[in-house]
């Protein structure tokens, strides 16, 4: 791997830097991080862990747990604080996140503050949650279970298995000794504490700042409503209905990813240069409805060829995973173009570009595991669970199938929780929140942010004209001024702003390109 040689000497010299200023902070003792999260850094990094109860609702135990925790000081004076990161998921690690883009979230926090992320209980490797021994076992599971087909409100037999398949998913975490133990102590109520654990370690005055993205903003709401008289600062970013997150089925979510599907057509249409799907047609409406068509006949007709089958899932999966970054959606509109036009080798050649390299390392349960611990559905049975497949299908015609698995094993899950916020999340903060949401996002719709605004008392909505999923996938200096008069000192913008978006989405711009405009002078990279 010639990649990772040319990186290690700079991976080298950065630890060098760290380790040379390791100091005790509280109770984390900073030091130097693993080179793998070094290596994708641009920016002197520090790590830690801090130590937490392992059970924050046994007051008898002494077991603790290690959190691993990853700061990016601040270089500027007077340092203001910390800001904690929560990036999404839930289970998926957050430190790694923070290394790649700690330049970018320097500038749009104002530089003052030192950034933070812990991987929550469950991620990574801090109390992970993994419902097998191996992953040559969790491989040959899964193939048998086939779980994560796609199965359509009307197709009950399909339903069905999948039914069975969450069920024997079900089965085998409730039947891994370490999986049985852990899967009630990686709840979102117990990661909320941790973090509050982090600011009494880091912060002179007590008080908590954070920035969440997507399931962060269902962590942010928690810590919110758990902890509103310590609260300086929370943006969340990219809501996510936590009403339904904790107590029902996560229908919510898809409720706009239609219209951003019809947008990155509009937008492809506009860009006919970038977008080589442009050439199929000469508007946005039929073109859509070409496309479609396409998944309707690939729904019924898989194509086989060379060796494999293209299918509805296949093209699905492609849409879900590019529709969420605008800079990949040149691949999509390729994926999109090689289907209707037949060039089958092409879409095979797409197909195999996406799988992530990281798709095979630290393979867990995690996911599933922290979204069914706090999840209560109430609903116990196969035909409980019917109405919601529906409900998920009206939402959305291209994702109405994905949230299924989910609903499946929600239903069946054991283990629950030990701590689960049950109320109706109506605080006042100690200062009000910022709450973000994109006009078009596909994962995490506008109305959700509207949503919890109502309740968190004196929350302002600033409504990002980019697209993708959350604010960091597309660039606004409006945006970015917003989140870093904030930060820097409490101001909220008025009701009602809207941020238009500083490039469209096929201009092969980021953020990056803003960083001038925002005061940094750090180089674009
Ligand atoms: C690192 O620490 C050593 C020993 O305390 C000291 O000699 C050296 O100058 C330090 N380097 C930097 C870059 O601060
Ligand atoms: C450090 O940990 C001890 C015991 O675990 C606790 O009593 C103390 O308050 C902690 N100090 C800080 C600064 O968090
Ligand atoms: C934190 O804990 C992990 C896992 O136990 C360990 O590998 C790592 O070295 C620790 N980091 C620090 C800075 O002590
Ligand atoms: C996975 O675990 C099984 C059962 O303990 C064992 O037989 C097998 O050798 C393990 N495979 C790997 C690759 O570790
Ligand atoms: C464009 O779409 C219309 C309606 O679907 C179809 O009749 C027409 O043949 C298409 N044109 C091209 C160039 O594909
Ligand atoms: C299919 O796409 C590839 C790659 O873009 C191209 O080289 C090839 O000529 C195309 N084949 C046909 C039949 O259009
Ligand atoms: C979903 O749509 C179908 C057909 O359009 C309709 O019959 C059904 O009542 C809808 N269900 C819900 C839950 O909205
Ligand atoms: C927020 O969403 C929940 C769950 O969908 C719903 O019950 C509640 O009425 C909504 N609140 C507002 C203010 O829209
Ligand atoms: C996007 O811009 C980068 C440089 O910023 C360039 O290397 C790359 O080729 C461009 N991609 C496309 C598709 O134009
Ligand atoms: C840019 O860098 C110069 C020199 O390091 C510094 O004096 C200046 O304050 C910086 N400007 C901003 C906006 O950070």
């Amino acid at each position: 791997m010639s990649w990772m040689r040319t990186l290690l000497p700079l991976s080298l010299a950065l630890s060098a830097y760290a380790t040379n200023h390791s100091r005790a902070d509280g109770n984390i003792t900073w030091g130097p991080c693993e080179t793998e999260i070094e290596a994708g850094a641009t920016i002197p990094l520090q790590c830690g862990n801090i130590t937490v109860p392992l059970d924050y609702t046994d007051t008898k135990s002494d077991a603790t747990l290690d959190v691993q925790v990853l700061k990016v000081p601040t270089d500027k004076t007077p340092k203001k604080g910390s800001i904690i990161f929560n990036f999404g998921g839930p289970g998926l690690e957050a430190r790694t996140t923070l290394a790649q883009a700690a330049e970018l979230l320097q500038t749009l926090t104002g530089g003052h503050y030192d950034l933070i992320a812990n991987d929550p209980r469950g991620t990574a490797n801090t109390l992970t949650f993994s419902c097998y021994e191996n992953d040559t076992i969790r491989l040959s599971s899964f193939d048998q279970a086939r779980f994560e087909e796609f199965a359509g409100p009307a197709d009950k037999m399909a339903l069905g298995r999948l039914w069975a398949s969450a069920s024997l998913v079900t089965q085998a975490c409730h039947e891994h000794a370490e999986s049985k133990e852990r899967g009630e102590l990686i709840g979102t109520a117990f990661t909320a504490r941790d973090i509050m654990q982090i600011v009494d370690a880091v912060e002179d005055d007590g008080l908590l700042r954070f920035w969440g993205l997507s399931y962060g903003t269902v962590l942010g709401s928690t810590l919110a409503v758990m902890f509103p008289d310590r609260i300086d600062r929370i943006v969340i970013d990219g809501v996510m209905n936590p009403h339904e997150y904790y107590n029902s089925y996560d229908v919510e979510v898809i409720a706009d990813t239609d219209a951003a599907f019809a947008q990155f057509i509009k937008e492809c249409i506009n860009a006919p240069e970038k977008c080589t799907l442009a050439t199929h047609n000469s508007t946005a409406t039929s073109l859509e409805k070409s496309i479609y068509q396409l998944l309707d006949t690939l729904k019924y007709q898989p194509i086989a060829y060379e060796g494999t089958i293209i299918d509805y899932g296949s093209i699905i999966t492609i849409i879900r995973t590019t529709l969420n970054t605008p800079a990949s959606w040149p691949t999509l509109s390729a994926a999109l173009d090689s289907l209707l036009s037949r060039n089958l080798t092409q879409f095979l050649a797409i197909q195999a570009s996406m799988n992530s390299p990281y798709a095979s390392a630290n393979m867990n349960e995690a996911v599933y595991g922290i979204h069914c611990a706090d999840k209560k559905p109430g609903k116990h049975t196969f035909n409980e669970v019917l109405p919601t497949v529906s409900t998920l299908s009206n939402q959305s015609a291209l994702m109405g199938q994905v949230g299924n698995p989910l609903s499946m094993l929600a239903t069946q899950w054991k283990l629950e929780a030990k701590e689960r916020y049950t109320g109706d999340f109506r605080a006042k903060t100690k200062h009000p929140m910022l709450v973000i949401g994109n006009t078009y996002d596909p994962t995490t719709p506008l109305r959700s942010a509207r949503n919890i605004s109502e309740s968190f008392e004196g929350s302002i909505v600033l409504e990002h004209g980019g697209y993708g999923h959350c604010t960091l996938q597309h660039g606004s200096v409006c945006t970015g001024k917003a989140i870093q008069n904030y930060f820097n000192d409490g101001t909220l913008p008025k009701a009602g702003t809207f941020c238009e978006a500083a490039y469209p989405p096929f201009a092969n711009m980021s953020w990056n390109d803003l960083l001038p405009k925002l005061g940094s002078n750090k180089t674009a990279n």
